[in-house]
């Protein structure tokens, strides 16, 4: 098949590596490529400027839209996956290619804060502009080609995205205990297979979550990784510094993904992050 990777940094190159081993055709799109891994064809292009995305390649299968925006504000998000999404699907209109579109959002489409369990039938509601960017783009996906399919991924970890890990060896991290904060995650290289499995599904639902298999306490990520790398204990937030995290606060089910045969290379943080550890050293 034919295949382009709109946005094709960390877990696209990892998805293209899996592609062309598969015998694919891959090219990887995205402003600034320096070389990408061996055999994805290039292609330098800015998705939000039209005149940038005459020659796409011809007679396309797939296009997966992994998009990111490169900062924190409304008007990067906007560009990311509403401005770049609508100047690709209407440069593909033009040239008249239906590939079929596999976009990825982000759970922070969600809103809910009580740290219940949502999945791919629970209410969107994003109050931020993050969720309702991400959620625009997933709009716009659907209707601009109807064969479209949405994963929403979670947090997403994996080699040499090591936040986490160096905030525990470092003794500075901290987590938020009351009430008990839940994250949901998904290493890199599951990303890229479940985006790969998806494209392979002949009768694909129009969303999926992407996360693993434990929607795992903060604490109890800390303290697991405290205890497998001999770090500090990690402590617990005092008000104040838990009021400048991150809000939202819910457990998401992968349910959808694991019954339509995906099965995890890391089923949960604790082999991610050994593996990812085990690369460090
Ligand atoms: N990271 C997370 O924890 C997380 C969580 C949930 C969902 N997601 C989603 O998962 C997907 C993959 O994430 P990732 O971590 O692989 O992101 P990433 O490494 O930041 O890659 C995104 C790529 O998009 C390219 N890009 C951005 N704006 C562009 C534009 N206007 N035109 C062309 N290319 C553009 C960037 O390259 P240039 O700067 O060279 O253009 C970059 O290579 C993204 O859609 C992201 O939103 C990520």
């Amino acid at each position: 098949m034919r295949i382009l990777i709109a946005g094709c940094g960390y877990v696209g190159e990892e998805l293209g590596s899996l592609l062309l081993a598969d015998g694919h055709d891959v090219w990887g799109l995205r402003r600034n490529p320096r070389s990408l891994r061996g055999g994805i064809e290039v292609i330098a292009a800015d998705l939000a400027q039209p005149e940038d995305l005459r020659d796409l390649p011809e007679s396309l299968d797939v296009v997966f839209y992994l998009v990111s925006p490169n900062g924190s504000e409304d008007a990067l998000y906007r560009r990311a996956y509403v401005e770049g999404l609508r100047g690709l699907t209407g440069a593909l209109h033009q040239q008249r290619q239906k590939p079929r579109l596999l976009f990825a959002s982000s759970t922070a489409v969600y809103a809910q804060s009580d740290g219940g369990w949502v999945d791919e039938s629970s209410e969107v509601a994003s109050d931020h502009w993050s969720g309702k960017r991400l959620l625009e783009g997933e709009q716009l996906a659907l209707q601009a080609l109807p064969s479209a399919t949405v994963i929403r991924f979670g947090g997403i970890y994996g080699p040499r995205r090591t936040s986490l890990i160096d905030s525990v060896r470092s003794g500075r991290a901290i987590y938020r205990a009351d009430p008990p904060q839940y994250t949901n995650r998904i290493h890199r290289d599951d990303c890229a297979g479940a985006l790969r499995h998806l494209m392979g599904l002949e009768n694909s639902e129009s969303i999926y979550l992407g996360v693993d298999n434990e929607s795992a306490e903060e604490r109890a990520v800390l303290l697991w990784l405290a205890g497998v790398m001999g770090s500090p204990e990690p402590r617990a937030a005092e008000k104040k510094e838990a009021s400048k995290r991150p809000r939202g606060n819910k457990r998401c089910r992968n349910a959808r993904l694991v019954q339509s045969g995906y099965t995890f290379r890391y089923p949960t943080f604790r082999e991610g992050y050994s593996a990812v550890l085990e690369g460090m050293v």
